[in-house]
């Protein structure tokens, strides 16, 4: 295998004048850059990126781990980073800890040993202390992503969920709602907490009395949203209106209206929360609170990497706006 030093004999250069040239941490005369290129080309040199790592300390490879690989939300979130980090020289290990905290624990101890320069993490639940734990013990640079968790040491982006819960709701309280149902995501999670608070807080403006038994618990899954519509249209005064706290819930609240006969909007509007893709290919489109998706991806790549060049700089909490987009889910045009 052909190494540095056979590369700085062929260009009759030292090896240190090589490694200048192929990482550009030195300014080097056009025609011995040249000389070294040529004699790179020439034996097919191909530096040794573990060597180089193990020299630098540093993998220039990051670990992201999102709670849910079938849910196209996080699909884009990955899509973000990627994108940030690919016009970096990064690579990325990813990791699905399925909403488990023993699973995140476990990809976070494989990305420690496998020397990830540090981690985007979208929390499985609120309290991974151990996750945590683990990575303050590691002081591995760390972004949180979407759902709050007390790290201290991390810079944190989310979205204006309570923003989203209130304008949703007073939105369907301007359509003329009274009796709008609300299917929660998982309670411990802040993005569901905060948006189920918005919700509340927008009926109690409105003077409208809030009932318990419109409030229904799901887990963020569609199958979960499916059999929340179901109890929510079950009951004696079914509600005019449902708004699922994420798009894949409310897909289900569809399938589910449509088994029960209920014509959607006429007889029960749906809205929704993310804005994924599929929200604006199914009949009828989704209503929802769209997120910066995408941008939480990137800036979460770019607030890592700028960590990784300034360790010391001040921790960052972000917290970025959300939209109302009206569909026919909740008005025909
Ligand atoms: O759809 C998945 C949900 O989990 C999103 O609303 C996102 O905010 C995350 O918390």
């Amino acid at each position: 295998m052909t190494t540095i030093r056979d590369v700085a004999k062929q260009a009759a250069v030292s090896p240190s004048t090589v490694s200048h040239v192929l990482n550009d941490t030195r300014f080097v005369s056009e025609t011995t850059r040249e000389r070294v290129l040529a004699a790179v080309k020439e034996l097919h040199y191909r530096p040794n990126i573990l060597a180089r790592s193990l020299r630098r300390r540093e993998t220039r490879t990051l670990g992201l781990i999102i709670p849910d690989n079938a849910n196209p939300f996080f699909a884009e979130i990955v899509h973000g980073v990627e994108d940030f980090i690919f016009d970096e020289s990064y690579t990325l290990l990813l990791g699905n800890s399925d909403g488990n905290s023993e699973k995140e624990l476990v990809y976070l101890d494989l990305f420690i040993n496998k020397q990830v320069d540090g981690v985007v993490l979208v929390a499985s639940a609120a309290k991974n202390r151990a996750s945590i734990d683990l990575l303050a013990a590691n002081a591995v640079p760390t972004v949180i992503v979407d759902r709050e968790i007390e790290a201290g040491f991390s810079d944190t982006i989310l979205v204006d969920n309570l923003a989203g819960g209130y304008q949703i709701t007073s939105y369907l309280l301007a359509l003329g709602h009274r009796r709008i149902g609300c299917i929660t995501g998982p309670s411990q999670l802040t993005p569901s907490a905060q948006r189920v608070t918005g919700y509340r807080q927008a009926l109690e403006a409105a003077g409208v009395p809030l009932a318990p038994q419109l409030i229904i618990a799901g887990d963020f899954h569609s199958a979960s949203g499916y059999r929340a519509a179901q109890t929510l249209f079950a009951l004696p005064e079914r509600p005019t209106a449902i708004f699922a706290c994420n798009d894949m819930m409310a897909l289900g609240v569809l399938g589910a209206a449509h088994d029960a006969g209920l014509a959607v909007p006429r007889e029960v509007a749906v809205a929704g929360f993310d804005n994924i893709e599929l929200g604006k290919l199914i009949l009828p489109r989704l209503t929802t609170i769209a997120q910066p998706t995408y941008k939480l991806g990137s800036l979460a790549a770019e607030l890592l990497l700028l960590r990784l060049r300034e360790p010391d700089r001040p921790s960052e909490r972000r917290v970025l706006p959300v939209h109302l987009i009206e569909r026919e889910s909740t008005r025909l045009n």
